[in-house]
């Protein structure tokens, strides 16, 4: 895709990303019958592998797909790709599909070898303008199934939302359903009260349970910081003094607009900033 062709991980094999096939009668292809995370990499190191280990085995467990493979064989991959690319901040993108079959709705016998596929991508993590500026979000229907603590491929409502929040001239959706607020179209949302309390959407399964969210939430109790899970409204988003979103690829970023209306003073606010200094911090300690 770029001129540096990178080395990808397909099946068993590291190649050259022109190289790297996948069958039509891909599982994940025809069906989105997948799950995947997203890690990301600071100083060449995998921020907290152990807790994107974890919900993979969640995610898969909620299919019914084995993955033949530990922890540490996934660790060694991951590590694998980092040297391989010379990745020294960034994210490694896994996906795991139910595998190779004759097209057909129910699922191919569990002896199906699932396809694995792994890729990296160099980004610039710590040293994000959307996170110097803040981001602009809009509000849209939460249109997806009711499975979103499983992190499968599906990803085609998300990107219909992301589209439509740039088209509107904003960098991301905030989805809707029943009046409160569930989580960003890629991430976790949040919004902190005149009091200081920062509010975030309780775990359910409409919902992914973030692995950034958990990390920035123990950070925040760690702080003294009055943490609440709960649903909060369109309306209260609106009339809070500070709103941030978390993800692998997005740490802390702080929301300084939401349909328009400005959040607090329009500029990213001390919560989120602090939030995602100590977060970066604690992450760039524990990488491995
Ligand atoms: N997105 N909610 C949704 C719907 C997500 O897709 C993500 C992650 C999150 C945050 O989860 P975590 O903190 O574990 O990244 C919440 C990834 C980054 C992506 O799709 O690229």
């Amino acid at each position: 895709m770029g001129l540096i062709m990178r080395t990808v991980y397909v099946n068993g094999e590291y190649v050259s990303e022109e190289d790297a096939k996948v069958s039509i009668f891909d599982r994940g292809f025809l069906f989105a019958d997948g799950v995947y995370e997203v890690t990301s990499v600071l100083d060449g190191k995998l921020v907290d592998f152990p807790g994107h280990c974890a919900r993979l085995r969640r995610s898969l467990g909620e299919l019914a797909m084995g993955l033949p493979m530990s922890d540490e064989d996934l660790l060694a991959i991951h590590r694998r790709l980092v040297v391989e690319n010379k990745l020294q901040e960034g994210l490694i993108y896994l996906q795991v599909t139910r595998g190779v079959a004759e097209r057909d709705f129910l699922f191919p016998p569990e002896e199906t070898p699932r396809t694995l596929v792994l890729f990296t991508q160099a980004k610039p993590l710590i040293q994000s303008a959307l996170a110097a500026r803040g981001q602009k979000v809009v509000t849209v229907e939460d249109l997806r199934w009711s499975r979103c603590d499983i992190k499968t491929v599906q990803l085609l409502y998300p990107s219909m939302a992301k589209m439509e929040a740039k088209s509107k001239g904003a960098d991301d959706a905030w989805l809707v359903r029943d009046g409160a607020v569930t989580e960003g179209s890629s991430n976790n949302a949040y919004i902190v009260l005149e009091d200081g309390a920062i509010v975030t959407r309780d775990l359910s399964n409409v919902i992914l349970s973030g692995i950034t969210r958990r990390a920035v939430l123990k950070c925040a109790r760690t702080l003294q910081m009055k943490v609440v899970e709960r649903a909060f409204s369109v309306e209260e988003a609106l009339a809070a003094v500070e709103a941030f979103t978390t993800s692998a690829s997005g740490f802390v970023t702080p929301v300084v607009e939401i349909d328009g209306q400005k959040i607090g003073d329009g500029m990213p606010g001390p919560t989120a900033k602090h939030l995602r200094e100590v977060y970066i911090a604690e992450m760039r300690k524990a990488a491995i």
